[in-house]
């Protein structure tokens, strides 16, 4: 497939954002690129109109696979061997993690620089910076291991936020300007109903004071792909040195009931 070298690099943020990254970011984001690119050849080969998996399709694709749909992003390469993680500093913060785990976290930027721009409150910017960072982690579940992941280190809003955009991602709200969205009928089925966890928790949610703090992530969370979107981190610094407690000891050494998360992701290829 042919690559528009200038639309590619302008998505990463420019030549500056690009030279900041490992050569395995590069090539995780040039993945996605083409990921993105085919899916929309796609649609337009079809006039428009994607023809959706059902959810017994997809099932029949897991044997397909040598790993599973659910895991973290730092765990597998699904084109090849995985590359040697560049080491941690000694005291790692949030911004460390981001340059050399969650890389090129566009998806997360481009989320919160949109909630930026339309004047959301601190707490929901933090929350649409931080909303799928677990993925690297783990896919299955992520608001809820993104909210353990986060919650001893920021707002009790903004991690309630991360918990349940997961959910609310499922259930429209046009009041609110949040319809379901495409991806969910490509990679959960076009037939999927939500299991009854996230059905219970949607119910909850409904009558909670704290609705519109999940609901104005997923309403900021952001699949459409903008070749010209420069992000980077930049734009947050004054929000993360106001809302996440960074610990004097680095991330993963603080004993905090996440520590573990942070040292998984810091070391994922500790045998045990
Ligand atoms: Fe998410
Ligand atoms: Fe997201």
């Amino acid at each position: 497939m042919d690559i528009d070298r200038r639309a590619f690099i302008a998505s990463l943020g420019g030549t500056a954002a690009v030279g900041l990254m490992s050569s395995e970011a590069k090539a995780d984001a040039l993945e996605h690129w083409m990921e993105d690119q085919l899916d929309e050849q796609a649609a337009a080969a079809q006039g428009g109109q994607e023809k959706f998996p059902t959810v017994a399709e997809l099932e029949a694709q897991i044997e397909t696979r040598s790993y599973r749909r659910g895991t973290g992003n730092v765990f597998i390469n699904t084109r090849g061997n995985v590359k040697k993680l560049a080491p941690m500093p000694k005291n790692p913060t949030l911004q460390d993690f981001f340059r050399l785990r969650f890389a090129p976290a566009n998806h997360v930027l481009q989320s919160a620089t949109r909630a930026l721009k339309t004047g959301m409150s601190e707490e929901i910017i933090l929350a649409c910076l931080l909303h799928d960072c677990a993925q690297a982690l783990m896919k299955a579940d992520h608001g809820w291991w993104g909210a353990q992941l986060f919650e001893p280190y920021i707002p009790e809003k903004s991690a309630f936020g991360i918990r349940y955009h997961q959910t609310l991602r499922f259930y429209a709200d046009a009041d609110a300007g949040y319809e379901y969205p495409d991806l969910y009928y490509r990679i959960f089925g076009q037939d999927y109903t939500p299991p009854p966890h996230i059905e219970a928790t949607y119910k909850m949610l409904r009558n909670h004071k704290w609705y519109m703090e999940p609901r104005l992530v997923t309403v900021n969370d952001l699949y459409a792909f903008d070749p010209n979107a420069k992000v980077s981190i930049d734009p947050f610094e004054d929000i993360i040195g106001r809302h996440f407690k960074t610990p004097k000891e680095g991330l993963g050494n603080d004993n905090s009931p996440s520590a573990h998360m942070w040292r998984t992701l810091a070391n994922p290829d500790a045998p045990l």
